[in-house]
């Protein structure tokens, strides 16, 4: 038995929701093939040149798997092929599509045994390799589709939320940022007056999504609790964000933990044009990156 996936990438947080909200997109994607095996072994190959792990236990989808297998007392195994188009290191879910697509695939061979939560139980353990945090709002979005609420991660309870007819724009310049060194230089308390803002946001946007006001997802599209600290580690953020803003996107920021940065825009005009701006501005200082434009998948 044997199943093709097309993964997508994700965009995580956006901006107000650090770990809670995320977006599947249309491009980048992975594909990756998954086919059962009669022993017990789990063996993982990649058709790309990033140098990933091999080694089950070191691998993203590898270690999802491996916990499949002992949490479900599986006498089978799998060979996963990975093709990875998403970069790693991006900030666009690159861990999460491997680790999802792991779980999801893995599912799809057993005869649909699992729930959608739990595959995202499942493939948190990948995102927990790759970053040392169990994080669920790439994945999330991985598994269900368009627009997710990590409600709660232990329990996993998701909400899916609707999926606004939005385009976007993100660039991948290429600087390193390591999720868990973008984790690590987080406060780790806050204030409450930042707080009350932050949630304010966060219900703004929730609510803008699921009322398919646009206005108010743009006003909502604020950070005053990461952002501030990580748009350090991006070269050119604030200038991106205040182009982007002037070409007529609603927001944006970080995608994730960086570097890429995103922005969502009404008119596919006007997300082309900020995707020639988001070049230029790299262009200029020698930065090579990569854009693309996409919709909520
Ligand atoms: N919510 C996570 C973070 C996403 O911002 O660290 C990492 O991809």
């Amino acid at each position: 038995k044997k199943i093709r996936l097309k993964v997508p990438a994700t965009v995580a947080n956006l901006v107000c929701g650090f770990d809670i909200l995320g977006m599947a997109i249309h491009e980048p994607y992975d594909e990756m093939e998954l086919r059962l095996l009669e022993t017990p072994e789990i063996i993982i190959k990649h058709t790309d040149n990033f140098r990933l792990p091999e080694e089950p236990s070191k691998n993203v989808a590898g270690v999802v798997l491996l916990k499949i297998q002992e949490e479900l007392n599986l006498k089978t195994g799998f060979e996963v092929i990975i093709h990875k188009k998403i970069k790693p290191g991006s900030g666009l879910g690159s861990s999460a599509a491997s680790a999802a697509g792991a779980a999801f695939g893995a599912n799809e061979l057993l005869g649909n045994i699992l729930t959608k939560e739990e595959l995202v139980y499942f493939a948190m353990f990948g995102e927990e390799l790759a970053s040392g945090v169990k994080h669920a709002d790439n994945i999330a979005p991985c598994i269900f589709g368009g627009i997710t609420l990590v409600k709660s991660s232990n329990p996993v309870d998701i909400i899916p939320l609707n999926s606004p007819d939005l385009f976007v724009t993100a660039v991948h310049p290429q600087v390193e940022v390591k999720t868990s060194d973008a984790r690590q230089i987080l406060k780790k308390n806050i204030l409450l007056k930042d707080a009350i803002e932050q949630w304010g946001n966060i219900a703004g946007l929730v609510a803008g999504i699921q009322k398919n006001d646009f206005g108010l997802v743009g006003r909502s599209l604020n950070d005053v609790i990461v952002e501030p600290i990580r748009s350090i580690l991006i070269p050119k953020f604030n200038e991106i964000k205040e182009k982007s803003l002037e070409l007529g996107a609603l927001g944006g920021g970080i995608s994730g933990s960086g570097p890429s940065i995103f922005m969502l825009s009404e008119k596919e005009e006007i997300s082309h044009k900020i995707a020639e701006m988001m070049k230029s501005v790299y262009d200029e200082i020698n930065i090579e990156s990569f854009v693309y434009v996409s919709k909520i998948n």
